[in-house]
């Protein structure tokens, strides 16, 4: 039945990001059922699915509560146009993802800023243009409007395209560019990987492609334990220098919040995300963060944009199990970080359907807010756009990070995940680069003396297959191996599958 089966997929059915001909060799795996971080295979197999299915799976497969919310909206209506329609359970969507996002409230009001040259609380100077995140919008209320899409890429690109349009409608029609951060990946859309940094997977649509700048020597670190997680300064002055040239041009600078996924599971100090805010108040840039992958707890937080805070909650429980954080004076002044635009998918509904938001201002929201005839609407459509069966799985996803304590697990479980991996490099002098935030550990392979191996070697992808054969689904970024579990994983399976990587590097690395 199974070989059958793969016959048939191989003769009708294209894979995503696959070389389809490696499939001859090593066919796709026949899924009949998944639970948890167990996915199930027609030939009996058990996998442990170590990258939450491209980094959705939130809170595992088929979560009971997420299923019920599912089956309980489907009873009533699965979709209705969303355009001249409205229902209860959107509008409190919009309410409770813009809860989560806005800042927390200063418990008094916040200090003078400090004198940190360049840095998170530096005044703006020669601010020549209202600035888009201006101080009218209040910290506690930041965010106040949500548009909803169906996938990530999407999102991104309303974002792109509502910071271009807002920019035009406020007079700035100069602003056309945008900067991007290198190693930056957003989606597969056109205008996605024209502020991408992954010629693996936009070279050959560079024809169809923006150009955008794509700003370097960002401060890479290996998480919070590094001495300087909270510090960039040492960075901050050449990527200011790249950025000044284009401050009268650019619309938006976009950015994955402390993780980029894609580009390699790097991490780079949260400090960045406050100076960048700083230098785009200051001239009058929007700033897009991409919180697809980051976003949901994945770092530790609800929001990765969050890491930089003090130890005040964001109303989800357990935000308070982070250590008070080094280098930004706890509890306040709180650093602004916060964007203009905050794009979320995958943990929205912990990868039980599509959804995406874009969370943006009042101050953006009112320069779209106009006659019809002014031409000024943001006049973008997708059929599924806000979804009801999606909805009403997010909001189930909000309860269960409420409920379950789902923050308080990673706090626990990460630092038993980071150390495990770091634990394999004892006696693997292949394995480079040790990096781990929240519910990610990474690794890089490498020749001993640290220096690349051959890509044609394909290192990563034997040790993937070699995962498979003995149970965990690890599929690698090149020669980066990456343990991104479901967020509720428990020790015992994490402990599995890190011996499921360590079974694989010593298999393919047998001397
Ligand atoms: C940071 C980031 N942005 C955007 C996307 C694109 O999302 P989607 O695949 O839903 O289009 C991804 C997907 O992995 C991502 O990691």
């Amino acid at each position: 039945m199974t070989s059958s089966l793969i016959e048939r997929d191989l003769a009708v059915l294209w894979h995503p990001c696959s070389q389809m001909r490696d499939y001859r060799d090593f066919p796709p795996l026949p899924v009949v059922s998944a639970q948890g971080c167990r996915i199930h295979l027609a030939d009996g197999r058990v996998i442990l699915d170590a990258i939450s299915s491209w980094w959705c799976k939130a809170l595992g497969h088929a979560h009971p509560r997420l299923i019920a919310a599912l089956e309980q909206q489907a009873r009533a209506f699965e979709h209705v146009i969303l355009a001249n329609t409205t229902n209860e359970p959107i509008v409190r969507l919009c309410e409770r993802l813009l809860a989560m996002a806005n800042p927390p409230e200063p418990p008094e009001p916040p200090e003078p800023p400090e004198a940190k040259t360049g840095g998170a609380t530096q005044q703006p100077v020669g601010c020549c243009v209202p600035c888009p995140s201006s101080a009218q919008n209040s910290i506690q209320r930041h965010f106040g409007k949500v548009f909803f899409a169906d996938n990530g890429s999407t999102a991104v690109e309303i974002a792109l395209k509502m910071a271009l349009q807002a920019q035009a409608q406020r007079g700035q029609n100069r602003r056309t560019r945008f900067a991007c951060l290198e190693n930056g990946y957003h989606g597969e859309t056109v205008g996605t990987l024209s502020v991408g940094d992954l010629g693996l997977y936009s070279d050959p649509y560079r024809a169809l492609m923006f150009p955008a700048l794509t700003i370097h020597n960002l401060p890479y670190r290996t998480g919070p334990d590094d001495p300087r997680w909270l510090d960039a300064s040492a960075e901050w002055p050449a990527i200011q220098a790249q950025l000044d040239p284009l401050a009268d041009e650019l619309a938006a600078i976009i950015y994955e919040p402390v993780l980029q996924a894609a580009g390699g599971m790097r991490f780079y100090s949260p400090d960045l995300l406050a100076r960048f805010r700083a230098w785009a108040d200051a001239h009058g840039v929007y700033l897009i963060a991409d919180e697809i992958a980051s976003g949901f707890g994945r770092c530790g937080r609800m929001l990765a944009g969050q890491l930089g805070y003090g130890v005040q909650g964001t109303g989800y429980r357990s935000n308070n199990h982070n250590p008070p954080t080094a280098g930004f004076p706890t509890p306040y002044p709180v650093p602004r970080t916060h964007p203009d635009f905050l794009c979320l998918s995958k943990g929205l509904t912990a990868g039980v359907t599509p959804l995406s938001a874009v969370l943006t201002t009042n101050a953006v929201y009112d320069l779209f807010d106009a006659d019809y005839s002014a031409r000024k609407a943001f006049l973008h459509s997708n059929t599924y756009t806000g979804h009801a069966l999606a909805i009403a799985v997010a909001h189930a996803v909000l309860d269960v990070f409420n409920e379950e304590d789902v923050l308080g697990h990673v706090a626990t479980c990460g630092p038993f995940l980071h150390a495990g991996l770091r634990r394999l490099g004892d006696t693997r002098p292949y394995l480079h680069n040790f990096r781990a935030c929240g519910m990610v550990a990474a690794v890089d392979l490498r020749q001993p003396d640290g220096s690349p191996l051959d890509p044609a070697w394909r290192t990563g992808y034997r040790v993937y297959q070699e995962a498979v054969r003995r149970g965990a689904l690890l599929r690698p970024l090149g020669d980066t191996m990456y343990l991104f579990p479901p967020l509720n994983t428990q020790e015992s399976d994490l402990q599995a599958m890190l011996d499921v990587l360590a079974g694989s590097l010593d298999a393919i690395f047998r001397p």
